[in-house]
């Protein structure tokens, strides 16, 4: 409490560790009121290194009490990303009917092995169980429990229960497939089947698999997500989550999806995966806010390495196209402040709106409603958008092409001090606007923003590091006009303080 995390560049509303790096979000599992977070940790330097899991536990999803780490390295290698279930039914032995285990599932990646080019033998599949909700970690005497299959890259094993088939099945990323297994107990596993060639995007290594059910929106219909994470290749440069919608049998899954479809487009989530056992059956995404291209070159000294704010999936269907969608969770209400709204102005140039705000301009969640039902009329604009910026012209700007149909990010002046080639850019979402409405969300924390349009099917999640907080918020339409039906922003208290 107090003044504790305030440092330059510290996110107020997402998690990040309490002292040097953190990558992926690992193991997140609710267990008897707690919502568990580990992730990939490297406690001596706020660089990547030797990876333990780190861990913090949450009852509400939006502040977060940091725990002694969870899973050391050891003779067998680093401790990779993963997942972790509550064993309920003690299926693995590992615990009792009446105290069953939290099972943790990782990747041991072996840099001896590594080092001395034994290719296939660097990365399997091991497991840790907890029998006191997570607080101490055992591992398994039998790791690894899927040995290597021949593969250089074979890693990030999620397990889920499997209701239909009762079994266990666990997802792993090999090379450019995802390989699906089998298991009773959690402990023996057999080999199923794999997806991906020739689907999606291949322009680098698939990481972080993540397969669920999720009810598509408005009907009763189910269907299968298969969430990939791949690095590079993503619609920004560097890393960035695909997924595929199809049906899963117990032994493959079967999608009828040819065109590539991201989770995000912005530049700034990775690795992301849902949390098991949620109590009410929300679906829960929680990614990490960065990119390889670049995350080990951040400006942050202490630490280095946020999560994205906890994010609820659905899934709508279109045609015949299913859609994944994302929305911050409702928990978001927890932090609010105090909020100031408004309706109908007529925007033509710039509007400063920031004036209006009796509070601090970051972390705040902001709603915009444009009227877009003239779009196609002489006199509406050609861009319209939000500018957040500093008094030393830095700044990012979201905003809709309203011409050429497609929603950008422009980030190419929003760091006070260069530290990589690759941050600097603009990029796109193509995309049509329809419809009378555009309803924008956007989380600004002190150097993140994650947008959410197009009834939550466009998500993008940037980061930047401006000289000073951005404390200027602008609406703006260039060349023509644009109404603002309505606005509000919302202060959102710090979950540190
Ligand atoms: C994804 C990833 C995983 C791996 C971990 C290592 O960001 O590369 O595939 O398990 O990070 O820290």
């Amino acid at each position: 409490a107090g003044n504790k995390f305030q440092e330059k560049f510290r996110p107020q509303v997402h998690f990040t560790p309490p002292k040097h790096w953190m990558n992926d979000p690992n193991g997140m599992v609710y267990y008897k009121g707690e919502y568990h977070l580990f992730y990939q940790h490297y406690p001596e330097k706020s660089v990547w290194g030797p990876m333990h899991w780190g861990h913090a536990i949450s009852t509400d999803l939006v502040h977060w009490e940091h725990m002694p780490i969870a899973i050391y390295p050891d003779s067998l290698g680093y401790i990779f990303s993963g997942s972790a279930v509550a064993d309920y039914n003690n299926t693995s032995g590992l615990g009792t009917k009446e105290n069953p285990p939290l099972i943790a599932f990782f990747t041991y990646h072996d840099m001896k092995a590594e080092k001395e080019g034994r290719f296939t033998e660097i990365e399997s599949q091991a497991i840790a169980y907890s029998l006191d909700k997570g607080r101490t970690w055992t591992k398994y005497k039998g790791n690894p429990v899927v040995k290597n299959p021949g593969i250089r890259d074979f890693r990030d094993p999620k397990v889920i229960w499997h209701k239909d088939t009762k079994q266990w099945i666990m997802s792993v990323a090999s090379g450019q497939v995802i390989k699906f297994y089998a298991s009773p107990n959690c402990l023996d596993w057999t080999y199923l089947s794999e997806f991906g060639e020739g689907r999606g995007e291949h322009g680098g290594v698939w990481e972080c698999p993540d397969l669920f059910p999720l009810q598509v929106s408005g009907s009763n219909e189910i269907k299968w997500v298969l969430i990939v994470n791949i690095n590079p290749g993503g619609p920004a440069g560097g890393s960035a989550t695909q997924y595929f919608v199809g049906d899963f049998n117990g032994k493959e899954f079967i999608s009828a999806q040819s065109k590539t479809q991201w989770m995000d487009y912005g530049k700034d989530n990775y690795a992301g995966v849902t949390w098991s056992n949620t109590p009410d059956g929300r679906r829960i995404l929680i990614g990490w806010m960065n990119n390889w291209e670049y995350a080990g070159e951040k400006p942050c000294i202490e630490w280095s390495g946020a999560a994205t704010f906890p994010r609820e999936l659905g899934l709508v269907k279109e045609l015949d196209t299913y859609l994944l969608t994302s929305e911050p969770v409702k928990e978001i209400e927890k932090l609010y402040g105090e909020k100031v709204e408004f309706i109908n102005q007529d925007i033509k140039g710039v509007m400063t709106i920031s004036e209006r705000i009796p509070f601090a301009k970051s972390p705040v969640d902001i709603r915009l409603r444009f009227d877009i039902a003239d779009k196609t009329k002489m006199g509406f604009t050609s861009k319209y958008g939000i500018t957040l910026k500093n008094s030393r012209g830095e700044y990012i700007t979201v905003g809709y092409d309203n011409v050429d149909s497609f929603f950008y990010v422009d980030r190419t002046n929003a760091v006070g001090e260069v530290f990589s080639e690759r941050f600097a850019l603009t990029h796109i979402v193509p995309f049509i606007a329809n419809g009378n409405y555009a309803d924008w969300r956007i989380v600004v924390d002190k150097t993140s923003l994650e947008f959410f349009a197009a009834d939550n099917k466009v998500v993008i999640t940037d980061l930047y590091y401006p000289t000073e907080d951005f404390d200027i918020i602008e609406i703006f339409a260039e060349n023509g006009k644009i109404r603002l039906g309505e606005a509000s922003i919302t202060e959102l208290k710090s979950i540190w303080k």
